[in-house]
């Protein structure tokens, strides 16, 4: 089977090439314009693909992303209706995840901001400790990734709460809330709040004034879903006014920011480049090749996401 690469953004033959010449014998990789025929190509691999890139490819059966997010994808003006859209489950990647937000919570706990501070400052001065127990840690998107974190924080000692769409069982060590009702009761007991929710019409502009002000006061955002969840006015406010104590933010609405983007510069804002975790280049091939072979079968790919729900 062929397989078309699309992208605006990144080079995907530069990232993922070994691994694609790995699997060449089975899903030769094509170019976005310099596939031709077009008419056979079923599959595709994409990440912010151009507006009109699906209007080449009129028989395209399924495009898989190279992440575990598809908004890129699906709110992509081309995409046909009718096409399956796949996203990658990698359990390496949940692991980076755990460990890069595990980091932000302990930092915040720890005060690890007030300790550069003070090295900067040739201080030497010990500061109050809490423990992890001291700390509540409520988590938006209780998915594949989402669990993962949850049990790593748990396991570390915060009293961990976890919020989805829809109902999910309690852990011994982690709470679960759903829908509305329950994120305004999560929020009203969180100090840290991570958000790892898909970018949908229902969580655009969800980190907003309202839910930072039902935080405890001195609270903690870490923001590693999509710079659409955030207003960012709405939390320069929050940090300025000193409700909130701090932010980390790993992506932004506009990526990268502009160089004169306040978050920059804000003392109470720790900036990565959208670098929380990556996938592995196998787990790509392994989806390519799990839907190809679906394809094939005339079956809905694993991990096709639902269309309608946009996650
Ligand atoms: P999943 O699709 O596995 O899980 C999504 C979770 O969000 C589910 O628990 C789902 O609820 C919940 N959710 C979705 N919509 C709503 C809603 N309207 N209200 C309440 N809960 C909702 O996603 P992952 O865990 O794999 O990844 C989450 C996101 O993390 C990605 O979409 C991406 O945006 C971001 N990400 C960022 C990375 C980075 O490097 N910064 C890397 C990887 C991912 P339910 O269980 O009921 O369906
Ligand atoms: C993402 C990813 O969705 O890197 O951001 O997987």
């Amino acid at each position: 089977m062929r397989c078309v690469l699309v992208s605006r953004r990144l080079d995907l033959r530069g990232y993922f090439g070994a691994e694609l010449t790995r699997i060449a014998h089975l899903i030769e990789a094509v170019d976005h314009m310099a596939a031709r025929p077009a008419h056979d190509i079923r599959l595709a691999l994409a990440w912010h693909p151009p507006d009109d890139a699906f209007t080449h490819y009129p028989n395209l059966r399924a495009v898989c992303s190279i992440g575990a997010g598809v908004d890129n994808i699906v709110n992509c003006p081309s995409l046909p209706a009718d096409v399956e859209v796949v996203r990658v489950v990698d359990p390496a990647q949940a692991e980076l995840m755990s460990g890069f937000v595990a980091w932000h919570v302990i930092s915040h706990q720890r005060s690890f901001a007030r300790y550069g501070a003070q090295q900067r400052e040739r201080v030497w001065q010990r500061l109050p400790q809490r423990s992890a127990q001291e700390v509540p840690v409520g988590i938006l998107g209780y998915g594949e990734i989402g669990q993962r974190v949850a049990a790593d924080l748990a396991m570390l000692g915060f009293p961990v709460m976890c919020w989805s769409r829809t109902a999910k069982q309690a852990t011994s060590s982690v709470t679960a809330y759903h829908g509305p009702a329950g994120l305004a009761a999560m929020v009203a007991e969180t100090e840290v709040l991570v958000n790892l929710l898909p970018l949908t019409r229902e969580t655009r502009g969800i980190l907003n004034k309202t839910l930072f002000d039902r935080m405890r006061r001195g609270g903690y955002l870490v923001q590693v879903g999509r710079g659409e969840h955030l207003v960012e006015a709405d939390l320069l406010a929050a940090l300025d006014s000193g409700h909130l104590a701090g932010a980390a933010l790993d992506v932004f609405a506009t990526e990268p920011p502009l160089k004169t983007h306040p978050f920059w510069s804000h003392p109470k804002i720790v900036v990565t480049p959208h670098d929380a975790c990556e996938v592995s280049p196998s787990a790509i091939t392994t989806t390519l090749l799990a839907t190809a072979d679906a394809i094939r079968l005339g079956q809905k790919p694993p991990h096709a996401i639902d269309r309608r729900r946009g996650y």
